[in-house]
């Protein structure tokens, strides 16, 4: 390897970002001798996102400050695309490492393509195979794959998709998912010091069984979130042997729905979102998840705990094979029954906390840094010619 350290430009702007690009800021940061790593937000959230950098202790380096409320897709990514330009243009990193399928991550890797700078893909080869579920991220984590020089795929599922798009198959890594180090090394802190609850003071959830809930899913807004609303409804009617915890995420249109359908009904909790520490001590407590998030799908098998995902279809299609996840839709009826049927049958509750998380085994970002370094050194000449000649590392 040169002596020219390899500068890596991390860009993110959302909580599950975040969450998930922070075992790799860490990991880069471990070998100042080789990287320079620099962090760019776009705070295409910004409360969701502060406590996640202070949680683990992420340096900002530019900040773009671009979210408005109730930002739309095309100004959100016209003002990234503008600022990211301001801060590529004049730093020429040697690779932009972006995660998943948001708008950060897709407009940040075309800025990067526009300035040649090779772009890393951190969760590359996720597919439904549906354009419109979920909406806009199934497009937008095509285009990255479209754009990226390096693929960290977290699965051979993942793999297997990219190899049918045409990526070739030595840019293609596979590591496990990186949010399974964060989930795993934020759930041993919790354990060791179990964090302050303010929010939840008062709720007796011990005494009975606790489902969390979480949505936000844009392509759920309007009649799937309703009917969401309507499920939630009828079981904490129907059950007194739960209790229903629902963080309500900030977006207007997630927050005019739930905030009028569920307020003041006894067994269900509406809350702010909770910081990472605490929503992961409140999954810990959990009987069963309830929701439409990426994340949540693939953190709590690690808990042995069954998650049921209401949404048409996943992109994480490993969870439903190994029988920890399950698909529910947005249907009251469907979400009512399949929540009833876990309650009551101890049998199908115990089969989901047999299997193993397929999602990964906490070592993600330590198989992503080993595969840059050993990119670095597999060829002569400058950082960036050797992501674009691109030896097979040895994972
Ligand atoms: C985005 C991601 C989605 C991810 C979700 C995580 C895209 C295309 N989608 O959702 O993949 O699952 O974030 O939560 O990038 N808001 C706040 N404060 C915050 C965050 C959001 O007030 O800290 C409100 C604002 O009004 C904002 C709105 O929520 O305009 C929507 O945020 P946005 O990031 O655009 O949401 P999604 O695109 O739906
Ligand atoms: N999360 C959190 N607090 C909450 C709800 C979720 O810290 O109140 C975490 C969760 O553990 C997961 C991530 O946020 O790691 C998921 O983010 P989100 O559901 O917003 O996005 P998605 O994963 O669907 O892209």
């Amino acid at each position: 390897m040169s002596g020219k350290r390899f500068h890596v430009l991390v860009v993110f702007g959302t909580r599950p970002e975040a969450i998930k690009l922070a075992p790799v800021i860490h990991e880069l940061r471990r070998f100042p001798g080789q990287f320079k790593t620099s962090v760019c937000i776009s705070a295409q959230h910004r409360q969701l996102l502060e406590p996640i950098l202070r949680w683990f202790r992420i340096p900002v380096h530019y900040d773009l400050d671009v979210m408005r409320p109730n930002q739309e897709l095309c100004e959100l990514s016209a003002r990234i695309l503008d600022r990211f330009h301001a801060v590529l243009a004049p730093r020429r990193p040697d690779m932009v490492l972006v995660q998943g399928d948001t708008t950060t991550a897709m407009v940040a890797g075309l800025a990067a393509f526009y300035h040649r700078v090779p772009v890393g893909h951190v969760e590359a080869g996720l597919r439904t195979l549906d354009r419109y579920s979920p909406f806009p991220e199934e497009i937008n984590r095509r285009l990255v794959s479209h754009l990226a020089d390096v693929h960290f795929a977290p699965t051979s599922w993942a793999r297997i998709n990219l190899l049918k798009e045409g990526i070739p198959r030595k840019r293609i890594f596979v590591t496990g998912n990186t949010v399974i180090d964060a989930f795993l090394e934020t759930h041993a802190r919790v354990l060791r010091r179990p964090p302050a609850l303010a929010q939840l003071k008062g709720f007796k959830l011990e005494a009975r069984r606790l489902i969390v809930v979480t949505a936000h899913r844009r392509e759920n807004f309007g009649p799937g979130l309703t009917s969401i609303c309507r499920g939630l409804q009828r079981l904490a009617s129907q059950r007194d042997d739960i209790e229903i915890v629902f963080p309500v995420h900030p977006n207007p249109n997630v927050q005019s729905v739930v905030r009028p359908m569920l307020a003041g009904i006894d067994r269900i909790h509406l809350i702010d979102p909770l910081e990472y520490p605490q929503f992961v001590w409140l999954l810990s407590s959990a009987y069963l998840g309830l929701t439409d998030s990426g994340g949540i799908q693939e953190e709590m098998p690690s808990l042995r705990r069954p998650v049921l995902v209401m949404r048409k279809n996943t992109e994480r299609p490993e969870g439903l094979h190994a029988g920890v996840c399950k698909l529910v839709g947005t249907s009251a009826e469907v979400i009512v029954r399949t929540v009833g049927q876990l309650l009551d049958d101890q049998q199908a509750y115990a089969r989901f906390a047999r299997r193993r998380n397929p999602f990964g085994d906490g070592k993600a970002a330590q198989k992503i840094v080993a595969t840059l370094k050993h990119i670095l050194a597999s060829a002569p000449g400058s950082n960036s010619r050797r992501v674009r000649a691109l030896g097979k590392p040895p994972i």
